[in-house]
This record gives C-alpha cells, sequence and structure tokens, in this order.
C-alpha cells in the first residue's frame, strides 16, 4: 500500500507527522513517500505543485496531504500560491467527490458554540462537489467592462458552470452515502437566481428517480446555513456544489466542537483518494506544536476505509480517538474546564497508546 505524503505548509508538518506514526503503529505494509507541495515546494522548487511531487500522487494507492497557504504568499501570482497545489490535486487526479462528515463526539458537546442539546448525537455527511463550479469555470480574468453602467472600468470576473454528467455524478454519490445512513440527501442550491443551480436542481431531481428508497429534499443556500445552526440534526447527507460546500462545511465543522476535528475523503471514479483535514494550514499557530492532530488521524482512518480496503483498521483509529477525548485529552481548540491541556505531539501519542 503506497502512500503519498504531502504535508505541505504551517501546521500541515506537525499534524501529518502524527498522522504516519499512529499509520505505523498499526503494523500493516505501508510505503509512505514524502513529496513538497504548497508553498514548501514553491520555496524548494519553484512551484507549488512540482511535477514529481503529481505524478507520485498519481501513482500512489492514496495521497495523505496536510494544509497549504501562508499569508507571506498573498503577493504571488495566483499559478504560483500555495492553494494551486491542492486544486491542481484535485482537478489532475480528478477528485470530484468530496465528503467532509460532521460528528459531534459525546466528549465534545460542550465544546461546540451551540446549545449542547442542538449537537448532542450529530452526524451529517456534507458532500462537495470539488471539481467544477465557479473555482474551476472558465473565462476568468480581469479586464475593461464592455458593457453595463460602469463599461470602461478595470473588472474582474469569474464563471459559474456545471455540466449535466458532473451533477449526475456527485449525485449518485450521495444517494448511494444516504443509502448507508439515514436516507435523506438535502440538494443545496441557489436555484432562485443562478441558471447554474436551477439545473442543479433539476438534474440532482432527475437522478432521484434511481433512488426512490431515499428522501430528496432541496433547500437553497442562504437557508441551509441559516438551518445548519437552528436544526443542524435535521440534516443527513447534504449535497452540494464547490463553493457553497466549502462555506457550509466551515460553518458544520463549528458544530462538531472544533474546525480541528473535521476530516475529509476526496475520491475520484476509480476509488482512488486524497484525504486531508478540512481545516488549514494555521500558520499563526505553526511550529508551536499545539495544533490539533485529529483531524488528520480522522483522515487517514477514512483512507484505510476508502482506498486501501482496510476497515477494521479504520475503526480501531475511530474507537482510539473517542478514547483519549474520554481520557480527557484536549488540544488548545478544543480544552474545556476539567480536562488536560496536550500538545500535538502528546496527542498523536495518546491515540496511538490507545490503540490497543
Ligand atoms: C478547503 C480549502 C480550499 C478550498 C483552499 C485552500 C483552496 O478552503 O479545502 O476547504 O477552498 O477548497
Ligand atoms: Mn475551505
Amino acid at each position: 500500500m503506497k502512500i503519498a505524503v504531502l504535508p505541505g505548509d504551517g501546521i500541515g508538518t506537525e499534524i501529518v507527522a502524527q498522522a504516519i506514526s499512529v499509520l505505523q503503529a498499526l503494523a500493516l505494509p505501508f510505503e509512505f513517500e514524502h513529496a513538497a507541495v504548497g508553498g514548501a515546494a514553491y520555496e524548494a522548487h519553484g512551484h507549488p505543485l512540482p511535477e514529481a511531487t503529481l505524478k507520485l500522487a498519481q501513482q500512489a494507492d492514496a495521497v495523505l496531504f496536510g494544509a497549504v497557504g501562508d499569508w507571506k504568499y498573498d503577493r504571488l501570482e495566483r499559478h504560483l500560491r500555495p492553494e494551486q497545489a491542492i486544486l491542481g490535486l484535485r482537478k489532475h487526479l480528478g477528485l470530484f467527490a468530496n465528503f467532509r462528515p460532521a460528528i459531534c463526539y459525546p466528549q465534545l458537546v460542550d465544546a461546540s458554540s451551540l446549545k449542547p442539546e442542538l449537537v448532542a448525537g450529530l452526524d451529517i455527511l456534507i458532500i462537495r462537489e470539488l471539481t467544477g463550479d465557479i473555482y474551476f469555470g472558465q473565462p476568468r480574468g480581469r479586464r475593461s467592462a464592455p458593457d453595463g453602467p460602469f463599461a470602461g472600468s478595470e473588472e474582474a470576473f469569474d464563471t459559474m458552470r456545471y455540466s449535466r454528467p458532473e451533477i449526475e455524478r456527485i449525485a449518485h454519490v450521495a444517494f448511494k452515502a444516504a443509502r448507508q445512513r439515514n436516507k435523506k440527501v438535502t440538494s443545496v442550491d441557489k436555484a432562485n437566481v443562478l441558471e447554474t443551480f436551477q439545473f442543479w436542481k433539476d438534474v440532482v431531481s432527475a437522478v432521484h428517480a434511481d433512488y426512490p428508497d431515499v428522501a430528496l429534499e432541496h433547500m437553497y443556500v442562504d437557508n441551509a446555513a441559516m438551518q445548519l445552526v437552528k436544526r443542524p440534526k435535521a440534516f443527513d447527507v447534504i449535497v452540494t456544489g464547490n463553493m457553497f460546500g466549502d462555506i457550509l462545511s466551515d460553518e458544520a465543522s463549528m458544530l462538531t466542537g472544533s474546525i480541528g476535528m473535521l476530516p475529509s475523503a476526496s475520491l475520484n471514479e476509480r476509488g482512488q483518494g486524497l484525504y486531508e483535514p478540512s481545516h488549514g494550514s494555521a500558520p499563526d499557530i505553526a511550529g508551536q506544536g499545539v495544533a490539533n492532530p485529529l483531524a488528520t488521524i480522522l483522515s487517514a482512518a477514512m483512507m484505510l476505509r476508502f482506498s486501501l480496503g482496510q476497515p477494521e483498521a479504520a475503526a480501531r483509529i475511530e474507537a482510539a480517538v473517542q478514547t483519549v477525548l474520554e481520557q480527557g485529552l484536549r488540544t488548545p481548540d478544543i480544552m474545556a474546564p476539567g480536562c488536560t491541556r496536550v500538545g500535538t505531539a502528546q496527542m498523536g501519542a495518546a491515540v496511538r497508546a490507545a490503540l490497543g
């Protein structure tokens, strides 16, 4: 089982190191191969996604990714910015299906910014389309406005677009996932304003005909943002486009106590996957040894389940995470009265010890 390890920037190296040590403790035949990505790759090779890194990712059975980005690269030309590394990997590997489960562990109910009764027992799954939408739509750029009241002034533009097959394949993923869960899909759109999302809604409804055992509801994204903090447990599977999914998954992370708890899996049609925490590189706390490694450790568990055919090993890691939370160990982002504050490495060591 060959795993490409791309730690990236900021806290990326610290949290990925802990996930790897947990994987190694499983004593399975993993082969880890490291490569530079993001700002770190730009510094070393002049590009955020060097050819060698992309090649390694393409040839591996799975990719374990940390995080990319740092304010110090904000002024670089767009194609050289660290974020282009993760966007390029998603596009080149065809990772169109992004799973972002938001689970509120019983031990973390009080860490959520919402009232305990709203989040206790929460288990929702956001499925974000990851290779289309305004993130990748062409044309985009800057120009002199060709028309309208501001004709002749400088303007910038992006293009929101989705094709039928792109929507169909993510809808199938969502309905299939819902079948394994509570059999409800909420498709989030902005059909009242955007042509792209009227089309999205129509195509998802058509795909639904294949899944009569799954309930489908449509919801506007503004309402979905509200319902996520009003009655989050009413959701089961949420399926949406790239940009709405980006925004709603950050919102959903706070229901779980901390974005430091949210793992993710990004899959292509061949079942190959990239696994990364849903959070960013947090340059403000990088190098201090205080970042929460649990989102990355849980992402490694998703990798075992989705790409490496090791569901028992995945379950062992997930159980170990629950155990350390039960023991009261907390990184600063989830710290609560009466708990024990630990750093990144101590948290990783505790998960290894709890594997049994
Ligand atoms: C995420 C991140 C990325 C995104 C950035 C780093 C490009 O926010 O994975 O959610 O917008 O998709
Ligand atoms: Mn995001």
